[in-house]
């Protein structure tokens, strides 16, 4: 895609919106009871012994616009209409066709899983700067020609890790009573009072494989209801609490009570529980995975709960998974799927591990604000295809400062001529990174009068690799 000019204007928008990383705020620290008070003396964000952040402009004058899908949080809504932004906010996906033929009239776009960005969407998109998806997976944008036109694409791995971690707390103490099956025989009329092979979980012991994000939470709930907890990673990790990690998938699997999965699918995940891992887990322990489907070997898992090797098991994620709700769980999407019905103190849920209001309003927020700070500041931190580049801000003492934002093909010689534009100014600092094709520049330039402003942005722009640039102020 060729350079893009810019055109985007908007209305000044309060310091406090911003991350507290572009503030850089010198207090010293209270001690003991006077944090209270320290509190409430510490002068606000906006009070005149507190360095502030300038909030940059774009340079051009054009409203800023930005197209929401699939009834993204109305929280993200406000906070982009509280930057002056244009928002068209609606409810459903649009298909490709409706998309090429809309895209063109803005700057920004926000999506979650159902709506694809594709080339052709992309090629489309004249004044596109950056992609929003409110969701965890990206695979619905083609990112590498996103990548290439210049526009980074933003989403929120993370946000839903607490979601995760308290449903399987919940499905640990559920398959240890065996209340699933208690609660349908009720459904069905059948009242079945017993108490043989239900068990408190407090001292026994959960088995954690992936201590990241979602482990390491569920290892601090756990032990919070008196469970030791081992743990399996492939990086060694500092262990929270009274937590231990064990040098073999082997080793957690016979220790354990409850063996929970958190990895990603990677090839070397691909079936990691499968039956001899099943056969070395302890007789009667139970087996829970809310990661990925591709992880268990389900035909195994169905086998070792026959046998009563294994006595329950809860799954919310499947090698094929209906793509909308209402559709068949069968075994035409799975060809094990009536078996695996069938079986007793086997918990199945349908992919629920992070719904929850919480996360939601959390990828909302997340998301927003990391499309304000790439539109208003320029960075590109936690940009999936894009390298992320960030600069210390602009201050509101340094008036004549100009941020260029400079996205190229990554090839030799680039800098060379950017530096040779900039060579006039003082080039106050400089940070630039590449991934793949595609390379980006950030530099703030003191001194720069108006005038020189557009011309510093045409020359730029007319240098050889250059995919997008542009300059806030
Ligand atoms: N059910 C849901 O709704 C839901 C929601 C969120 C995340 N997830 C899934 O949960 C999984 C974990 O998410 P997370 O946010 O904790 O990820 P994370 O990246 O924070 O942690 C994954 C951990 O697994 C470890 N790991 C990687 N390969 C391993 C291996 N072969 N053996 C042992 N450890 C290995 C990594 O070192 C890392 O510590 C992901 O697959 C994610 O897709 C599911």
């Amino acid at each position: 895609m060729s350079s893009k000019p810019i055109t985007i204007t908007k209305p000044a928008i309060p310091a406090s919106s911003y991350s507290p990383h572009y503030v850089s705020v010198s207090i010293s620290p209270p001690t003991g009871s006077l944090l209270q008070e320290h509190l409430r003396r510490t002068p606000s964000l906006g009070s005149p012994n507190v360095r502030q952040p300038k909030v940059l402009h774009p340079i051009d004058n054009e409203d800023l616009r930005i197209l929401l899908l699939e009834n993204i949080s109305l929280d993200a809504v406000k906070s982009f209409q509280a930057n002056g932004w244009q928002v068209d906010h609606h409810t459903k996906s649009m298909n490709e066709d409706d998309l090429v033929q809309k895209i063109g009239q803005y700057h920004a776009i926000g999506i979650r899983s159902k709506t694809r960005i594709t080339e052709r969407v992309i090629k489309a998109a004249s004044k596109l700067l950056v992609i929003g998806c409110f969701c965890i997976g990206v695979n619905q944008v083609d990112l590498v020609t996103a990548g290439k036109a210049g526009i980074p694409v933003f989403n929120s791995p993370f946000s839903n890790s607490r979601s995760v971690a308290e449903l399987v707390i919940s499905e640990i103490i559920a398959l240890a009573r065996q209340y699933f099956e208690r609660s349908f025989e009720m459904r069905q009329g059948v009242w079945n009072k017993k108490s043989k092979g239900c068990w408190e979980i407090r001292g026994k012991t959960l088995g954690i494989v992936g201590y990241g994000h979602i482990g390491s939470q569920l290892s601090v709930l756990a032990e919070a209801f008196g469970m030791r907890v081992v743990f399996y990673d492939i990086i060694n990790i500092m262990p929270l609490g009274s937590a231990r990690q064990v040098e073999s998938l082997s080793v957690l699997l016979s220790q354990s009570d409850f063996v929970t999965l958190h990895v990603p699918e990677l090839p070397e995940t691909r079936n990691m529980i499968s039956g001899m891992q099943l056969a070395q887990m302890k007789q009667g322990a139970y087996l829970i995975n809310n990661a990925r489907g591709g992880v268990v070997d389900i035909p195994a898992l169905i086998s070792a709960v026959r046998s009563g090797h294994i006595a329950g098991a809860a799954l919310d994620v499947f090698p094929h998974e209906p793509g909308a709700n209402g559709a068949p769980f069968d075994d035409e999407l799975n060809r094990w799927s009536s078996e695996l019905r069938a079986l007793k103190n086997v918990i199945l849920t349908p992919h629920i591990g992070g719904s929850t209001e919480e996360a939601q309003r959390m990828i909302g927020d997340e998301v927003s604000g990391s499309l304000a700070r790439y539109l208003d500041f320029g960075s590109t931190v936690g940009a999936v295809n894009f390298p992320e580049v960030d600069l210390r801000a602009i201050t509101a003492e340094q008036p004549d400062h100009v941020r260029v934002c400079h996205v190229h093909v990554n090839q030799p010689g680039v800098l060379k001529q950017v530096n040779e534009v900039l060579s006039p100014y003082n080039v106050e600092k400089q940070y630039s990174d590449s991934k793949g094709d595609v390379a980006y520049l950030m530099a703030d330039i003191a001194d720069v009068s108006p005038q020189d402003v557009n011309r510093l942005r045409e020359l730029i722009s007319k240098t050889s690799a250059n995919i997008l640039t542009r300059l806030l102020a």
